[in-house]
Order: structure tokens, then C-alpha cells, then sequence
């Protein structure tokens, strides 16, 4: 059993929070139509709906925010970012944005020919949806054993490099633009990935003249589980290992809320490619803003600087995996499924395994999501059918191959006692599995339904 690592740091500042009854919890939820984006965060008691721009800032990075320089061109911030980008990721180019999706935005347009393909380990949405909107086709192609929730793997992230050398072979490399490589990735549970498969993936991409870009959300996690798990790492620093992941792509784009420990921003790395970043910057100032800004207040910047460098401090590390790791025990003990191992940022508990009785087209990982909050007030989510939605041409519900429940945690701010309330609600959950009832929707949007849909409990 993994012992709860003591937190690296000591905490001087505090945020409240609301208890709530269970009858309480009741008339909010339904309130919220059963979707757990609809309630109001001051009435949840433990959030972990996502670990994205969640994370508690440390002293230093607000003391970044006191002292940013505002000026909208050349402001110091924008120098602080590049010292740190050429220091731990030794890339020549940076190029900031307001977040993730912003990066993708401007970046995929320029790499993207209409009707062809990107492929990826595993596409994040968003990323997904940016190769989508600039004309191109998203091919997932993540090795089987992440498909197996209850087999150990050291590295259930990776990239099928068979399926990847067939799909080549069988699209041809002319309909190919580029490999896109996540890492943790987050859609299979913050799976890490390999060096070695990064770089394989990356030696077949370049046999075949496609350019490789890692979407980088959560580069340091990724490489603490290289130094625990790759044989040949053990002895090396996270930063040795963050600067060989990255010298085998061309770009990165970067969603700063994860790891970097910032509430908003991200990055687009350009290691050496002129002209690339030439058109990243030409890009940038129509959709983001001035090139030294990106979409970013000047405060945020110096504060994404040195995030970027805590982000891969070993001891905080140790704490952020072993906190996850210790989850992840409490809850194998008590019998409950989820992803095995559990992710860096989360635990994707296994909806379809705890509640076979209910089908995918009645959202099992919906369902545990609403039982959670009602049982304890914690707020996770589906990442399963109901988020998948229906076929757009039948309109008829798609079977995602998971149905899980994420639990994302947010760096820095929970403690072990709320771990162990969530693992006691668990248990009280499980014991009532067998009677829970499934969900149907009652409205939805056309697009990216699970953030505003309207659901009803099944009787
Ligand atoms: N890439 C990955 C792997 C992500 O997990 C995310 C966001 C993005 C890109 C987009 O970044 O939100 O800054 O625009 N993931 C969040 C999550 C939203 O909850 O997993 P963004």
C-alpha cells in the first residue's frame, strides 16, 4: 500500500468550503438538470472536475503576479518565458497564447492541408476538434493495452507504432501531415508514454516526411513516470529526460494550466524551424495578440515562467504522482475498478465495471459522476458515452469503448483527508451499485454536448 507522501510545501493561504446535506445536494443537482457543469462550484465541497488551471500558485509565482510588467510589446515577462523554454526544453522559439486550444488554433492551420490526415496516439479533444476545423482528419492509433483497464502497464500512453507504420503504408505518406504526440495521455486515463516509443514514433514520422509535435499539457508528470518506469532513466534528472522527450519533435503546443501550475496560459515551442515560427507569430497577432503577449497579461507571463520551472522539481513531483498513487491503492483495496496504473493527473474510475447493469446509451459514467456528488458533494466526470455523443449523420448514440468517471486532481490543493473522502463515498457507492439507476437526456446541443446538456434519472 502506497503511504500518502507529506506535502512539499506548507500552506499560507486558505480558501473556504460549503459542506452541504445530502438533501441539499439533491435539490441542487437536480437543479443543474443532473449535469455536473451546471452546478455552482461554491456548492461543491471536493472539485475534481478537472485538474486544468485548478492548480494553487506557489508564493513565488505570486510574487510574479505583483511585479509583471504591463507594457503591451517587449514587456519582461515575454524574456522570463523564453529563458525558461530555452532552459528546459532547449527550443529556440516560444511563442505564448491564452491556453491550450489557443496554441492548437494557430498552430495546426499552418501544418494542416485540407483532407489530410494528423495521426496521434490520442487526440485531446480540443486537439482534435483544431485539426477538424483546419480541414484535416484525426486518427487515433494508442497501443491495445490501454484499452485493458485491469492490466498493468508501465506505459499505456503509447503510440501503436505497427498500426502507425500500416496506416502510412495505407494512406499513403502524401495524405499525411503530421504525428501529434500527448503526452500524459490524458483520453486514456494520463497514461505516460515512452522515450524510446516518442522517439520510435518520431524516427518513422521522419522516414516518412512528416513533421512531429507533442502536445505538452503535462510534459513533467509524463517524465517523472519515464524516470520511475524506463529502463535507463532511473539515474537521469526530470530535465535530462524533459529535453531528450522534446529534441524528437519539431513543435509543441502547450495547455500551461496543467502542469505548469498556472490558472490560465499556454505556449506554442518551436525548436528551430525559422520560418515555422515565422508564420506561428503571423498567426498569433490576428487571433491572440501582439507576439510578446500572446493572449496574456503581462503578470501571467512571469507567473508561467516560474511554474514552468516548479513543474518539474523532483520532490514536488514525488508528492503530486504519490498522492495519485495512494488514491489509486485505497481504491484497489476497496475493490473499486478504475484505469490500471492510475494516470498522473487522475484516476479514470471504470463506470462499466462497477455498474454492468447499465448500458452505454444510459451513461454509467455519468451516472457514478452524479452519485458522487450527491453521496460526498465531489465533482468528476464522464468520460465515456455521454461525453462521445451521437453519430452526426444517424443521430444515433456512439458506444465509447471506456465508460469512465474521471477524477482529475488539482495540483497543490487537496490533502489526504479528502482523498479518504472520496475513497469512503466510494465505498458507500459500491455497496448500493447494483441499484443505481441510469440517466437519459432530456436536451443537448448540437456540439460538445456534455457541457450543457439537460439529463433526467431513469426510474
Ligand atoms: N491537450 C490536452 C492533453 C489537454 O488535456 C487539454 C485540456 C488541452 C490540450 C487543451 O488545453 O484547456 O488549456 O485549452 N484539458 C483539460 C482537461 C480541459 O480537463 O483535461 P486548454
Amino acid at each position: 500500500m502506497k503511504k500518502y507522501v507529506a506535502e512539499p510545501f506548507k500552506i499560507k493561504m486558505v480558501e473556504t468550503i460549503k459542506m452541504t446535506t445530502r438533501e441539499e445536494r439533491e435539490e441542487l443537482l437536480k437543479k443543474a438538470n443532473y449535469n455536473v457543469f451546471a452546478l455552482n462550484s461554491g456548492d461543491v465541497y471536493i472539485d475534481m472536475l478537472t485538474d486544468s488551471g485548478t492548480g494553487a500558485m506557489s508564493d513565488k509565482q505570486w510574487a510574479g503576479m505583483m511585479t509583471g510588467d504591463e507594457a503591451y510589446a517587449g514587456a519582461r515577462g515575454f524574456f522570463e518565458l523564453e529563458d525558461a523554454v530555452h532552459e528546459i526544453f532547449d527550443y529556440k522559439f516560444v511563442q505564448p497564447v491564452h491556453q491550450g486550444r489557443g496554441a492548437e488554433k494557430v498552430l495546426f492551420p499552418l501544418i494542416v492541408k485540407k483532407g489530410h490526415y494528423v495521426i496521434s496516439n490520442m487526440f485531446f479533444d480540443t486537439t482534435r476538434a483544431h485539426v477538424e476545423l483546419a480541414g484535416g482528419k484525426a486518427m487515433d492509433l494508442v497501443c491495445p493495452e490501454a484499452l485493458d483497464t485491469k492490466t498493468y502497464a508501465d506505459f499505456k500512453g503509447n503510440m501503436d507504432l505497427e498500426k502507425m507504420k500500416e496506416f502510412i503504408e495505407e494512406v499513403g505518406k502524401e495524405n499525411i501531415d503530421a504525428v501529434v504526440m500527448t503526452l500524459t495521455n490524458n483520453s486514456a486515463g494520463g497514461q505516460p508514454v515512452s522515450v524510446a516509443n516518442v522517439k520510435a514514433a518520431s524516427e518513422i514520422a521522419k522516414a516518412n516526411g512528416l513533421k512531429v509535435i507533442i502536445d505538452a499539457a503535462r510534459y513533467a508528470e509524463n517524465s517523472y513516470f519515464v524516470k520511475q518506469r524506463e529502463k535507463g532513466y532511473e539515474n537521469k534528472s526530470i530535465s535530462e529526460i524533459v529535453k531528450e522527450t522534446f529534441s524528437y519533435a519539431d513543435a509543441f503546443t502547450m495547455s500551461a494550466k496543467k502542469d505548469a501550475i498556472v490558472n490560465m496560459g499556454g505556449a506554442i515551442g518551436v525548436k528551430d524551424d525559422e520560418e515555422l515560427f515565422k508564420a506561428v507569430k503571423g498567426m498569433t497577432i490576428p487571433y491572440e495578440g501582439f507576439v510578446t503577449y500572446g493572449g496574456l497579461a503581462g503578470r501571467d507571463l512571469s507567473a508561467l515562467a516560474i511554474g514552468l520551472k516548479e513543474g518539474i522539481n523532483e520532490d514536488y513531483l514525488y508528492y503530486r504522482i504519490g498522492q495519485i498513487e495512494y488514491l489509486g491503492d485505497k481504491l484497489k483495496e476497496a475493490g473499486i475498478p478504475f484505469q490500471y496504473p492510475v494516470g498522473g493527473h487522475a484516476v479514470f474510475l471504470d463506470a462499466k465495471a462497477l455498474l454492468p447493469h447499465i448500458p452505454y446509451y444510459e451513461f454509467p459514467g455519468q451516472a457514478l459522476a452524479c452519485e458522487m456528488y450527491l453521496e460526498a458533494g465531489v465533482r468528476c466526470c464522464d468520460i465515456g458515452s455521454y461525453l462521445l455523443g451521437v453519430d452526426p449523420e444517424t443521430g444515433e448514440q456512439l458506444e465509447s469503448k471506456m465508460e469512465f468517471t474521471r477524477l482529475a486532481v488539482p495540483r497543490r490543493v487537496y490533502t489526504q483527508a479528502h482523498f479518504d473522502v472520496i475513497v469512503e463515498a466510494l465505498k458507500e457507492i459500491k455497496k448500493r451499485a447494483s441499484e443505481m439507476k441510469g440517466y437519459r437526456i432530456t436536451w443537448e446541443p448540437k456540439v460538445l454536448r456534455h457541457f450543457t446538456a439537460k439529463l433526467e434519472p431513469l426510474k
